[in-house]
C-alpha cells in the first residue's frame, strides 16, 4: 500500500502543468457507446480511474488503443485514446466493476440509447454521501424508457427507442445532467433539459457530441435543448484542463508560499475559487499559459465560503480551502451544501494540529500558527490531497496513507510538486 511522505516548509517555485479533466474524460469516454465510429481523444489524463473505465468499457465490448509517444512528446502531454464502439456484445455492467468507480453507471444512457436495453449494478454509496440515482433515474423515464430494479440492478428497456421530452431537475445534478443528454442525442424527437449542470465538464462533453453530429445547444446555462439524431459518428476531441487539479495546486502553493505558473489551464474554469484565494491574500494572474499564483510573505486572511454547483465554488475544492485555512489569521468558516459527509479530512487535519469544529454542514475554522507533521489517512480522493496541501506547511513529516484515493484523480502528484522543491516522495510496500 504505497504512502507519500512529505516534509513540511518548503516554498514551491516553478512550473506545473495541469493533465485534462478527469470529471470530463470519464463521461468523454462513455459517450463513444453511442457511435459505431471511433471517438479520438487527446489530453486524457493518466488516472486510476480512466484506466478503470477502460476496463470496464472493455467489458462491454469496446477496443481501446492508447496511443504511444511522438516524436517531441513531452511526459506532461496527455494521453491519446481511440475508442471503438463498433459492436457493443453485452449490455450489462456488473457490480463488480460499477461498485469500484461510481462514474461507470453512467453507461446507462448510451447503452440504452443505442441498444434499447441496458443491465446496470446500482453504484452503492460511498464515503462522502449516499449518492443516489433517482434523478438518472427520472430523466431516462421521461423519455420514454421503462425501468425496473431488480436485485440491486437498474434495469431499463426502450425496444422501440427512446423519445424526446422534457426533463425538469429538481436540483442540479451534473450525473443527471451528463445521462440526459446521452440519451437524448439519439432520441425520436427534441428534449429541453431544465435547471442541467452548468459545469464545464458539461458543456466540453456536449461539444464533443456535437463534434459526433449531436445537435445540442445551451449547453453550460441553466436550460439544454437536444434535437436527437439518427445516428452519431467519429470525431476528435481533446479533453478540456482540470479545474479542480488546477484549484488544488493553486492553494498548495498559497499554503506553501512561493509562485507557480500553472499552465495549459483557464481563469473562466475556476473563477469562484480564484476570488476567494484573492480574498485570503493570494496573488492571482491569469496569463496566456495559464495562472500564476504566489504568495511572498503575506500572511493568509480567513474567508467564508459555501461551495454550491457552478459557477459558485465547487464541492471538489472544498477540503484542500479547509486545508489552506487552518494557517490564516483568523476563523473562517466553510459551508458544505453539496454532499452530506463530507468532513472526513477533518479529524485528520486536527491530527496535524488544526483547530476546526463541525456544526451539521458547516465547519469553524480557528487559524492556527503551526501545524506539526504526523501519520494521516485519506478517506476519498479530495480529502487525501488536503492533507498533502496542509503537510507542505506542517513541520517536520508527514505520511499520508491510502495514496491510492489520491492516484484516481492527481496524475504524478508528487513529481509535479517535488519538481516545485516541496520535498515528497512516494513510498512504495
Ligand atoms: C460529479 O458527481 C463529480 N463526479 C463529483 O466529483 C462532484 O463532486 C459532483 O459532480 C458535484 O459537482 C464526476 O463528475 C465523475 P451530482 P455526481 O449528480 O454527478 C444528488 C470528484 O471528487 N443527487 O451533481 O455524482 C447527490 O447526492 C467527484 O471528482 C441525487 O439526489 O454529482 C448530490 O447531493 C466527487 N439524485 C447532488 O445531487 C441523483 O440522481 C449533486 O450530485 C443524482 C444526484
Amino acid at each position: 500500500m504505497d504512502r507519500i511522505r512529505i516534509v513540511g516548509g518548503r516554498r514551491l517555485e516553478g512550473a506545473i502543468a495541469i493533465s485534462g479533466a478527469k470529471n470530463a474524460a470519464l463521461p468523454l469516454m462513455i459517450a463513444s457507446l453511442l457511435t459505431k465510429d471511433t471517438l479520438i481523444l487527446d489530453n486524457v489524463p493518466r488516472l486510476a480511474d480512466v484506466s478503470l473505465l477502460q476496463r470496464i468499457l472493455g467489458n462491454h465490448g469496446v477496443d481501446i488503443m492508447v496511443g504511444g509517444k511522438r516524436p517531441g512528446g513531452k511526459v506532461d502531454d496527455g494521453q491519446t485514446l481511440h475508442i471503438s464502439a463498433a459492436d457493443i456484445v453485452d449490455t450489462t455492467a456488473p457490480y463488480e466493476l460499477v461498485s469500484k468507480m461510481r462514474a461507470s453507471f453512467w453507461v446507462l444512457a448510451p447503452l440504452l440509447a443505442r441498444m434499447g436495453e441496458a443491465r446496470v449494478s446500482m453504484p452503492g454509496g460511498c464515503a462522502i454521501g449516499t449518492r443516489p440515482v433517482d434523478l438518472l433515474i427520472m430523466a431516462m423515464q421521461r423519455l420514454g424508457a421503462a425501468i425496473e430494479i431488480d436485485s440491486g440492478y437498474v434495469v431499463a428497456r426502450a425496444p422501440r427507442g427512446l423519445k424526446g421530452g422534457e426533463i425538469v431537475f429538481p436540483k442540479v445534478t451534473v450525473s443527471g445532467t451528463h445521462t440526459a443528454i446521452m440519451a437524448a442525442s439519439l432520441a425520436d424527437g427534441t428534449t429541453v433539459i431544465e435547471n442541467a449542470a452548468r459545469e464545464p465538464e458539461v458543456a466540453d462533453v456536449a461539444l464533443c457530441l456535437n463534434k459526433m453530429g449531436a445537435r445540442i445547444s445551451g449547453a453550460g446555462t441553466r436550460r439544454i435543448v437536444v434535437e436527437g439524431v439518427a445516428k452519431l459518428n467519429g470525431a476528435r476531441h481533446a479533453v478540456l484542463p482540470d479545474r479542480i487539479e488546477t484549484g488544488t495546486y493553486a492553494m498548495a502553493v498559497a499554503m506553501a508560499g512561493g509562485e507557480v505558473l500553472l499552465q495549459n489551464t483557464r481563469a473562466d474554469l475556476l473563477q469562484a475559487a480564484l476570488d476567494v484565494l484573492t480574498r485570503a491574500g493570494v496573488a492571482v494572474t491569469p496569463t496566456n499559459q495559464g495562472i500564476r499564483i504566489a504568495r511572498n510573505g503575506a500572511g493568509l486572511d480567513p474567508v467564508e465560503v459555501a461551495t454550491a454547483p457552478f459557477p459558485e465554488f465547487p464541492t471538489d475544492l472544498q477540503a484542500q480551502l479547509m486545508a489552506l485555512m487552518t494557517r490564516a489569521r483568523g476563523t473562517s468558516q466553510i459551508v458544505e451544501t453539496i454532499f452530506e459527509n463530507r468532513f472526513m479530512h477533518v479529524q485528520e487535519l486536527v491530527r496535524l494540529g488544526a483547530r476546526i469544529q463541525l456544526q451539521g454542514e458547516r465547519a469553524t475554522i480557528e487559524g492556527v500558527e503551526r501545524l506539526k507533521g504526523a501519520p494521516v489517512m485519506a478517506t476519498d480522493l479530495r480529502a487525501s490531497v488536503s492533507l498533502v496541501i496542509a503537510a507542505l506547511a506542517a513541520e517536520g513529516e508527514t505520511l499520508v496513507n491510502r495514496v491510492y484515493h489520491l492516484d484516481r484523480g492527481f496524475e504524478r502528484l508528487e513529481e509535479k510538486l517535488g519538481r516545485c522543491g516541496a520535498a515528497i516522495e512516494r513510498l512504495s510496500g
